[in-house]
């Protein structure tokens, strides 16, 4: 039986390491579409849909909601009852110690920092060709990471230093800031399904499992990268005025609201254009010109550049949340962990992850980083669902103002589900992801086991 570390939330003080309490439901369902709606669905829907399930990839975007809905009840049972910025590492830290709990953390790591990269390079792919549109063009070298044959990927750079320095200025102003570009990205997105729907031919639905059902499911791993985000409002829960009741709502209700759209755009792009025709870099873009809707590249590319920058600016919100509480228990170094005196944000950790994710979006060319970022999600999203199951068998006694409806059976099913989106990952991504488990676990043996507040003092959070 695990000993429990780490208090639920109506009991816990962290004095002079306490985030400002400022976000409402709507900030925080914003918060979860600014990051779930962005690169899965502006450019993965179309290589799903060419390459594994044909127009079916409106059932792989289903199949995926499944292992996310069961795992977003977990996460509301236990962001409700926990709280803490650590998200899914807080949760698996009380529900099964210091070492899953670290693993967690650091495939959290792998989640949100990766992400963030990923979307900068295709952020500034994105530019490039809207500034190349009013004639301005930026210089091929600066625009390709050196084992691409350029200098640096520098666009990609320059929009994560401005999304830290926005972030160092407090979560109140990046929550306004997310707020206007969901609205935008949402706009967009239903501009795109009012036009699609009008011009839909039925014909290019025919087959519609051209893949089969293995092509569905290896369609819903990858697309899962789409529905990545609603954890990321589990990591704000320091900085809700009532996270008992907001944090389900906001976490729920961010999923519901971008399954719905997803499955609308599954339908609808290839209803617009044959599958076939949708391997390309902005599918959405090509499907609509394709129909004839000659503004469809202007309009598709500023939903495209506003969804790109809330999803990295709330990864990299989570990221620094997450080593916050990792520093927090001495991991890593604690005094990584020290908030600015008048805007209480963590800027050491903004700076020190700004410049790793601005070095590898400048540096490394980044293909198949979704589905490297799609296991170490899953990995923690199976964490968190029996992490639901492991604290009502050890605590039955904290309060929970959520309960994930139909635990045990719900939770058990939402870890089979994220294993199963896992096993239909390719190989080369389980062999990558071995590696930074025994890199992980490298780090923790070395240096974060002896450190920690735990070996020294016997509790996580003194
Ligand atoms: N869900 C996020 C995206 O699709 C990571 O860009």
């Amino acid at each position: 039986m695990s000993v429990l570390r780490r208090k639920p939330m109506a009991a816990h003080d962290h004095g002079g390491s306490k985030l400002h309490a400022v976000l409402g439901p709507w900030d925080l369902t914003l918060l979860g579409i600014g990051c779930i709606i962005g690169a899965g669905v502006f450019v993965l829907t179309g290589i799903t849909a060419a390459n594994h399930a044909g127009p079916a990839v409106a059932l792989s975007f289903a199949v995926a909601a499944v292992a996310c809905t069961l795992t977003a009840l977990a996460y509301a049972e236990l962001a409700a009852m926990m709280g803490g910025a650590g998200g899914a590492y807080g949760y698996s830290y009380a529900a099964f110690g210091e070492l899953p709990a670290w693993l967690v953390g650091w495939n959290l790591l792998l989640e949100y920092a990766l992400a963030v990269s990923a979307v900068a390079v295709g952020w500034a792919g994105y530019v490039a060709n809207a500034l190349a549109g009013f004639g301005i063009a930026i210089p091929s070298e600066l625009m390709a990471s050196p084992a691409e044959g350029g200098l640096v990927n520098l666009p990609a750079v320059l929009i994560i230093v401005a999304l830290g320095a926005l972030l160092a200025v407090g979560v109140q102003g990046s929550a306004r800031f997310n707020a206007l570009i969901v609205v935008i990205k949402v706009t967009v997105i239903a501009i795109f399904l009012v036009a699609a729907f009008r011009k839909i031919d039925v014909a290019n639905w025919q087959p519609f499992m051209p893949f089969g059902w293995a092509g569905v499911m290896s369609g819903a791993a990858l697309i899962f990268f789409a529905y990545i985000g609603f954890d990321a409002v589990a990591t704000a829960a320091e900085e809700a005025r009532n996270p008992q009741r907001d944090m389900p709502i906001g976490i729920i209700a961010s999923l519901v609201i971008c399954t719905i759209l997803y499955v609308l755009v599954g339908l609808g792009l290839t209803g617009l254009a044959h599958y076939s025709t949708l391997n390309v870099p902005s599918p959405v873009a090509a499907a609509l010109l394709h129909a004839g809707y000659t503004w469809a590249a202007v309009v598709v590319a500023v939903g495209a550049i506003a969804g790109l920058t809330s999803v990295m600016l709330v990864c990299y919100y989570a990221q620094t949340r997450v080593l916050f509480a990792m520093a927090r228990d001495r991991l890593i170094p604690e005094n990584m962990a020290k908030l600015h005196e008048r805007r209480r944000t963590p800027t050491r950790l903004i700076v020190i992850s700004g410049i790793v994710m601005a070095a590898v979006a400048g540096f490394v060319p980044l293909e198949q980083i979704a589905q490297l970022v799609n296991i170490g999600t899953l990995s923690a999203f199976a964490f968190v669902c029996a992490g639901v199951l492991m604290l009502r068998y050890t605590h039955p006694e904290f309060e929970r103002p959520f309960r994930t409806p139909g635990a045990p059976i719900t939770t058990t099913l939402g870890v089979l589900a994220c294993l199963y989106l896992m096993i239909n990952l390719p190989a080369a991504t389980w062999i990558r992801f071995v590696v930074w488990i025994g890199v992980g676990l490298l780090v923790y043996f070395g240096y974060s086991h002896r450190a920690s507040n735990l070996s020294r003092t016997g509790v996580a959070t003194p």
